[in-house]
């Protein structure tokens, strides 16, 4: 699976005759809402977590120095908090661009805090893309993301906002508070 997958996006659903479809957000798509919405929930989807194992060199990194930002893996019982929205299919030629680098748009179901479900689509990078990086001790994550920027800003702002994002959602996502944690006491270490 190449890198960019602005292509193959294009033809992985059909949206024709459809006025709305239902987005899960569980990374920027929480607290970077650059795209018009016709409603905006808190969901959680199950069976996935959180994991900041994909590569960006496009957004928070460079080709030689690439960040860290967060994927999906399936994970029997787990389950992940989120934003969803409601969107036009227009949206997504907007979307398929800005998150190209390694994203396919898949199906799933969310559940909302009613307790009501729909289903909807997700991005998600799988671990069969280039820019791909996968599993490393939490605190080699954190080195990683204070050492890398790219033309979206420092990694680290993108993983501050994030969790700043899921503490206001409620959701306890033990991988991103433990690389937060280290984070800020290398910071707090190194001044
Ligand atoms: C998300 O917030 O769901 C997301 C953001 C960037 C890429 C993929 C997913």
């Amino acid at each position: 699976m190449p890198a960019n997958t602005i292509e193959h996006n294009r033809t992985r659903q059909n949206f024709e005759g459809v006025s709305s479809i239902w987005l899960f957000g569980y990374g920027s798509l929480i607290y970077k809402v650059d795209f018009p919405f016709l409603e905006q929930r808190p969901a959680t989807i199950h069976g996935w977590e959180r994991r900041f194992w994909q590569g960006s060199h496009d957004h928070r990194g460079t080709p030689e120095a690439p960040g860290r930002v967060v994927t999906l893996i399936e994970s029997p019982g787990a389950a992940c908090k989120g934003m969803a929205y409601r969107v036009s299919p227009t949206v997504f030629e907007h979307l398929d661009v800005r998150e190209k680098n390694g994203y396919l748009r898949f199906a799933t179901t969310m559940t909302f805090e009613d307790g009501g479900e729909c289903e909807g689509l997700v991005y998600i990078a799988t671990q069969d893309n280039e820019a791909f990086l996968g599993h490393a001790p939490d605190a080699e994550i954190a080195r990683q993301i204070a050492g890398a920027a790219g033309p979206s800003g420092p990694n680290s702002e993108y993983l501050l906002r994030l969790a700043d994002s899921l503490r206001a959602l409620g959701d306890a996502c033990p991988h991103t508070f433990a690389i937060e944690t280290h984070l800020r006491s290398d910071a707090e270490r190194d001044t």
